[in-house]
């Protein structure tokens, strides 16, 4: 199978967060479950493969667990996206603590594999570390065994992400921010930033 360099370079620098979302698209359950199977073919720190994941499309659950998220910490005045705007489905993914305390890595990985495959599927979302997972655990309990950690929101895109090279501007200045058009702008640093030697 050849994929080459430059596809798979655009794939992921279009590959971008998104919070607001054409809610009445829903995510068919096919969808989410052959997002999770990607996770399979994830490197893993041991081989271990202790991540799991609880797929969460019902309008109850959604409802429930919407409050619990904390979205876009630099945007003080938005208290993330209004109805009609929220993520069609969620995958949360889990650790399972009989394999051990941690996962190394593993959770970004499989993080960014689910991604990669929703953006091939024309889907988006966000990665999200703040939200509540005593309360989580309340909505959704598999017992002790299995840690929470990280909640990931999907959903048809309906918001504008634009990169912005961070090229000759100061390198602590990293935030993202939303200009007045509404399109969402997301600085990186520039290769030559990256490399040390
Ligand atoms: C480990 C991790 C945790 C994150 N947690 C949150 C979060 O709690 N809430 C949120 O709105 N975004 C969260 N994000 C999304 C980041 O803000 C986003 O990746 C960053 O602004 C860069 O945008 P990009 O993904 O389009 O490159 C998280 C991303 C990562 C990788």
């Amino acid at each position: 199978m050849e994929i080459d360099f430059e596809s798979l370079r655009n794939l992921m620098k279009s590959n971008r967060t998104v919070r607001r979302f054409n809610e009445k698209k829903e995510v068919s359950e096919d969808i989410l479950f052959s997002l999770v199977e990607l996770t399979r073919y994830c490197p893993s720190g041991r081989n271990a493969q202790p991540l799991r994941y609880a797929i969460v499309n019902s309008k109850e659950e959604k409802q429930k667990i919407f409050p619990l998220l904390k979205w876009a910490g630099y945007f003080k005045e938005w208290d993330g996206p209004e109805e009609g705007e929220r993520p069609a489905a969620y995958i949360i993914q889990y650790l399972d603590t009989k394999y051990g305390k941690e996962c190394l890595c593993d959770d970004g990985l499989q993080l960014e594999a689910i991604t990669l495959g929703m953006h091939t599927l024309g889907l988006a979302g966000c990665i999200i570390k703040a939200f509540n997972g005593a309360e989580l655990s309340k909505i959704l309990n598999f017992g002790d065994r299995y840690v929470s950690r990280y909640v990931l929101a999907i959903g048809y895109p309906r918001e504008h992400v634009q990169l912005e090279d961070m090229s000759g501007k100061d390198d602590t200045d990293f935030k993202y921010y939303r200009s007045a058009d509404g399109i969402h702008h997301v600085p990186k640093r520039p290769l030559s930033e990256l490399i040390l030697n």
